[in-house]
């Protein structure tokens, strides 16, 4: 009889061991499902064709609150070289690296959004790329924050923050 009931025993822990991997197997299917939840409102979708997407023009709508974190942005990564104002004069340019070009030049002037946010992308001539530390949401306020102080000159973003646009 004991021997009988260890094989009974037997035969269920051999049927609990099966009914784990069944678990894992509706586990693995529910990670699988999650693709297809929508993405929630206010998230950024990951992955190639997203990132893409992102750097495709028009870019985001060119709003008050997106140009003041473009002159947020501005003024950490660019302004070092660029200075606050996009003269070519900040900090490093006096410590010897060669100039750049001031925004106000003529052919900078007439650069679009898009164009700068390819320069960010893509770096152009002396300058590097500043895809690993600018992401591409970044990139189109910082754009627009140059095509501001271009028309403008530096403080204008603030107004425009506080102003009905
Ligand atoms: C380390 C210094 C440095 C930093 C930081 C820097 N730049 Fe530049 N940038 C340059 C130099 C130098 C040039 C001139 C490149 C050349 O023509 O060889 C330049 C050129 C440019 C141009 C003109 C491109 C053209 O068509 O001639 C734009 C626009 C620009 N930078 C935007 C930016 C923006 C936006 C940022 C911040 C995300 C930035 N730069 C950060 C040094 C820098």
């Amino acid at each position: 009889m004991r021997l009988a009931a260890a094989i009974v025993s037997l035969v269920f822990l051999a049927a609990c061991d099966s009914g784990t991997e069944q678990r894992d197997a509706v586990a693995s299917t529910r990670t699988v499902q999650r693709a297809y939840v929508p993405v929630p409102p206010g998230t950024v979708p990951r992955g190639a064709s997203a990132h893409a997407a992102a750097l495709a023009p028009p870019g985001p709508e060119r709003t008050p609150a997106l140009l003041v974190h473009g002159r947020e942005r501005f003024n950490a990564f660019c302004s070092p070289c660029h200075g606050l104002d996009g003269r070519g004069d900040g900090p490093v340019v006096s410590r010897g690296l060669a100039p750049p070009p001031s925004y106000y030049e003529e052919r900078l002037r007439a650069l679009e959004p898009a164009q700068i946010v390819q320069v960010i992308t893509h770096g152009k001539g002396r300058m590097f790329p500043y895809a690993d530390r600018v992401p591409p949401e970044d990139r189109w306020a910082i754009a627009h924050y140059v095509k501001q102080l271009q028309a403008h000159g530096v403080g204008d973003a603030s107004r425009q923050g506080s102003a009905a646009p």
